[in-house]
């Protein structure tokens, strides 16, 4: 089949290279100028520094110019096109409705360029992106204005979680395609054909409304999930003593009923996808004048998690940020990827340089670099000239008055050996993840520890728990 994939981000890309594995003839196209150049150069560097997936560079050098082809220009390739597939991004608006213009922008370009075909076999326009429910009619509705013939719209959303894109995309949990008419199903079934009948991966045919609904509703649960724990399972193990956040999970979570997956505490979830889709839900649902009373309290425990930390050490541990140094490990959304978006991290900066800190001492494995075009520091005057950025835990860690874990980087479970070896208490450590599991041996050697789920722990007996 000839495909072509429009946008090739996190989204994308990952869609793009699984599919040409199948042996399909796949544009990937984007109007990222140097974006589609580093994909074509087929260096892992260079790839990574857009998408920087497990498996994704390589998959990309074994079928480039083969099954795969970047390119800045469609106008003269959509004559025979089966699909087009539509990966752009929808970020927020301010009122949190879904900003649709990057979308209806590629697909009125698509819509002209399909107008003058000469080839008119059937060709299915499918929304891989998270649009509001109604979107595929909308995209109908863009084909019909510009007179395109013998076309279907088609739901297709994506599932995939970050840091696991190209095994996610090999091997997903289920396919959903919404369509109008058995002729598009199948079109889409001869795409996925290794997973119609697959034993394991759940192959669903619905309509595109179905389709759309099924990717909000599933982000929202898993969202829930994790503010449930959030605002349940972290207040009870910060206000009750002697209650061990790990076995209360495992006890929980032994209910085969019960999810494992988001079953614990943390500095609050992050990425593209959740505080976003979230907002748009609630905005739709608001506008058919429906309550959203539940989806608001867990997007509202949510970005309470984000920071409520440094209020906790404030109180609880009498710290004044005012003119220290503080050391923040993780800045990506999570680990795994270099993606900071709506990351817990960008709160905890923001928030600290508020609060007055001399320095925030950076650093990630991966998002350095996306850290520092996020934190653009114009002038050597601005709040952001403030962060610096290093190259590991330990030389963030050298200087400080207190660190803040922000990212579940494995790394990071190591860090009391380091932060004895390199810094002397006082000593504050904030673990917004509960990486640190020998905290037994930091607060004996007298650094106060506080973690998310838990009250704050320091040498003097009768304080902890
Ligand atoms: N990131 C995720 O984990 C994830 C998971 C599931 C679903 N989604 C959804 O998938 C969609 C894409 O997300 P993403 O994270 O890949 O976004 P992204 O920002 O990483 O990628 C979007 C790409 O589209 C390109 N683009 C913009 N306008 C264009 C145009 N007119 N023509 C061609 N290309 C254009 C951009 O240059 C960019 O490369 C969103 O709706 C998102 O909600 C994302």
């Amino acid at each position: 089949m000839k495909i072509i994939v429009v946008g090739t981000g996190f989204v994308g890309l990952p869609h793009a290279a699984v599919i040409a594995e199948y042996g399909h003839e796949v544009y990937a196209y984007d109007i990222d100028e140097a974006r589609i150049a580093a994909y074509q150069s087929g260096e892992a560097a260079r790839i990574e520094a857009y998408v920087n997936e497990p498996g994704l560079s390589a998959a990309i050098a074994e079928n480039l110019n083969r099954y795969l082809f970047f390119t800045t220009d469609i106008s003269d390739i959509v004559e025979g096109t089966d699909i087009f597939f539509f990966c752009l991004n929808t970020p927020p608006k301010l009122d949190g409705s879904t900003d649709l213009s990057f979308y209806l922008k590629a697909a009125h370009h698509v819509a002209e360029l399909l107008a003058n075909r000469e080839d008119l076999t059937r060709v299915v326009l499918v929304n891989k992106s998270t649009v509001p429910i109604g979107t595929a009619r909308l995209l109908e509705q863009v084909m019909n204005e510009h007179n395109v013939k013998n076309f279907g719209v088609a739901s297709n959303p994506e599932f995939l979680a970050q840091g696991n894109a190209v095994d996610g995309s090999r091997k997903p949990d289920r396919v959903t395609v919404g369509a109008d008419t058995e002729e598009d199903f199948q079109i889409l079934r001869r795409l996925y054909a290794q997973f119609v009948n697959h034993v394991r991966i759940r192959y669903l045919e619905t309509t595109p409304e179905t389709a759309e609904s099924i990717k909000y509703v599933a982000n929202n649960l898993l969202l829930s999930y994790i503010s449930f724990w959030n605002g349940v399972g972290a207040r009870l193990g910060e206000t009750f003593p002697n209650i061990r956040m790990e076995d209360l999970k495992i006890g929980v979570t032994s209910d085969t009923r019960i999810s494992t997956w988001g079953s614990y505490v943390s500095n609050g979830a992050g990425g593209s996808c959740f505080g976003k889709d979230i907002q748009s839900l609630i905005y739709q649902l608001n506008q058919a004048g429906r309550s959203t009373d539940l989806l608001q309290a867990v997007y509202n425990i949510n970005e309470h998690q984000k920071t409520y930390l440094i209020d906790r050490a404030v109180h609880e541990a009498n710290f004044s940020f005012n003119q220290k140094s503080v050391a923040v490990l993780g800045l990506a959304f999570k680990k795994r990827t270099n993606d900071m978006r709506d990351s817990a991290a960008l709160k905890v900066v923001e928030t600290l340089l508020a609060r007055g800190v001399s320095e925030v001492r950076a650093y990630d494995p991966l998002a350095n670099d996306a850290a520092r075009s996020y934190w653009f520091n114009p002038d050597n005057n601005h709040l952001f000239s403030r962060i610096s950025y290093h190259n590991s835990a330990k030389e963030a860690i050298a200087g400080s008055d207190a660190l803040y874990i922000s990212t579940d980087w494995e790394e990071f479970r190591g860090l009391s050996r380091t932060i004895q070896t390199t810094v002397k208490p006082p000593y504050l450590v904030i673990d917004g993840r509960r990486m640190i599991r020998d905290f037994d041996s930091l607060v004996g050697s007298g650094f106060e520890y506080l973690p998310v789920g838990g009250s704050l722990l320091k040498s003097n007996a009768a304080e902890t728990k």
